[in-house]
């Protein structure tokens, strides 16, 4: 089974990671790079002074507080705001202030905290919606169905297929969004961003509002989505056991500070993360 998923990727996915190559062949040191961001709002600081990168095929995660700053890291990250101070660089050149369709085309895909996708469509509507920022014909070439356009559109279909394939939604492929779980809708906005065929891929909350059984699932296509397709990710997630287990390295946020990052069993041994978290669950025994 897992070595028909992975030829099939490997026939229409066109994965783009760099893992595995030195700085001096992939052209930059990092693939993100977040540099003394400082973000506020009206008196409000948001962010201060947080720096952090993500290498190639990594799966970073940012864990903080209510208000710690980050969906704000992600808004930064993706041009909805534009951090005052620092700067952002994809693959070592400044991203910030650049527009958000700009980002997304350059290879940033996001899900939401809040779901946002078309209620009204199906699940295989939604999902193809992902592939606009990749398809490089015309309306005009598609409304006439030649050459290149027809090409261009099988492929599409494939990836899409492909999608609905990994995150195992075939049965929901033609019923409108509105009507599904929760859990399944959370994964076609996950299938709607892996669409757009991403580098780096930022999920706000995955599993937030999930049951045991939707968690474990999620966590199993993230990690399937690292492995398979080699997409960098950051996880924002209040899940502490779920961050622990799939990370590669943690970030954690308080007040818009970065109070400490590294691997996962090393931060939830750091006493100002657990002074942080006084009073919420922080699952450290699963990060042993
Ligand atoms: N558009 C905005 N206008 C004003 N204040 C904002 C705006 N966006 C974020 N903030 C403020 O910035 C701070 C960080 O918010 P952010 O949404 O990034 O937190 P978060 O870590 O994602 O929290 P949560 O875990 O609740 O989602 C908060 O104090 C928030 O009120
Ligand atoms: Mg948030």
């Amino acid at each position: 089974m897992a070595v028909v998923t992975e030829d099939r990727r490997k026939l229409h996915f066109e994965s783009r990671s760099q893992a595995g190559r030195t700085p001096a062949e992939r052209g930059y040191e990092h693939l993100l790079e977040f540099r003394d961001v400082s973000l506020s709002f009206k008196g409000v600081k948001a962010l201060s002074e947080v720096s952090f990168h993500v290498d190639d095929g990594e799966l970073f995660a940012i864990i903080g507080p209510n208000g710690a700053g980050k969906t704000s890291t992600f808004n930064c990250i993706n041009g909805v705001y534009r951090p005052q101070e620092g700067d952002v660089l994809w693959k070592g050149e400044s991203i910030r202030g650049e527009r958000p369709d700009d980002i997304a085309a350059k290879g940033i895909a996001r899900t939401f905290q809040n779901i946002e996708l078309f209620a009204h469509m199906t699940v295989l509507e939604n999902i193809a919606l992902g592939r606009h920022v990749r398809t490089r014909v015309s309306w005009w070439d598609g409304a006439l169905w030649w050459g290149r356009a027809k090409r261009e559109e099988l492929a599409n279909r494939r990836v899409v297929e492909d999608i609905i394939d990994l995150l195992e939604i075939e049965q929901w492929r033609q019923h409108p969004v509105a009507l599904l779980p929760y859990g399944i809708q959370k994964r076609v906005e996950l299938g709607r961003a892996l669409a757009m065929e991403p580098e780096l891929l930022l999920l706000d909350e995955p599993v937030a509002g999930m049951n045991l059984e939707e968690t474990e699932d999620m966590a199993r296509f993230i990690l399937d989505i690292q492995e398979e397709l080699g997409i960098a990710m950051i996880l924002v997630e209040h899940d502490m056991g779920l961050v622990m287990d799939i990370a590669d390295r943690v970030m954690v946020l308080d007040f818009g500070r970065e109070i400490a990052t590294g691997p996962p069993a090393e931060v939830a041994r750091n006493p100002d993360v657990i002074r942080a978290y006084l009073g919420e669950e922080l699952s450290v025994a699963s990060a042993e």
